[in-house]
């Protein structure tokens, strides 16, 4: 990412004081979506970054993770699987609990995303780590399949909360700009 590049995507990230609860400053990423170039500068960067990664499939965190994920998988030509809020998936799944900066969910997967053969390799990917518990159980569900999370991608990681620390202990961790 050149300078020019990387100040692009910071201009277009938008902060929205106390939301959703007051002290929380959100990093609002529709302003990156609806501007052309710096989606584009965004895309470009992911994929000259994983096309040498060998990957067999992209996970995307429900929701924000499947904007960046779907269209990864895309120019990568390999598959996309959605890990999902809790009730949403229709087949036999695996779920976790976990806590986040401003509350508590559960996510899962289907058991049988990732195909038959053990290993696949895999990348992670969400908009934002905070706390990093999100991503800790996206982590743990594909790890749980049978398939392997190499890493775990994220467009924005906020280092105040020790949420990139902890996640590092379980798998490769990478942001593309750091707040
Ligand atoms: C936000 C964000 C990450 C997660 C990060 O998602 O998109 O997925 O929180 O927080 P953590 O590192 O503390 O776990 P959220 O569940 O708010 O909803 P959305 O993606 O469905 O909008
Ligand atoms: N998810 C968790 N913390 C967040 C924040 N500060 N901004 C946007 N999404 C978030
Ligand atoms: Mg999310």
């Amino acid at each position: 990412l050149s300078k020019t590049e990387k100040k692009i995507l910071e201009d277009s990230i938008r902060d929205i004081q106390d939301f959703p609860k007051p002290g929380i400053v959100f990093k609002d990423i529709t302003t990156l979506l609806n501007n052309k170039e710096a989606y584009g500068v965004l895309m470009n960067h992911l994929y000259q970054r994983y096309k040498e990664y060998n990957l067999e499939y992209i996970a995307g965190i429900d929701a924000r993770g499947f904007i960046f994920g779907a269209a990864l998988a895309q120019m990568l030509g390999i598959g996309f699987v959605p890990i999902r809020k809790k009730g949403k998936l229709p087949y036999t799944t695996i779920s976790e609990k976990y806590a986040l900066e401003y509350g508590v969910d559960e996510i899962e997967v289907h058991i049988d995303a990732f195909g038959k053969q053990i290993g696949a390799r895999v990348l992670v990917i969400d908009d934002l780590i905070a706390t990093g518990g999100t991503a800790n159980a996206a982590a743990t569900l594909v790890n749980q399949t049978g398939a392997a999370c190499i890493e775990c991608c994220f467009i924005i990681g906020l280092t105040f909360l020790d949420g990139i620390k902890k996640l590092q202990e379980k798998t490769d961790v990478y942001s593309v700009i750091e707040v």
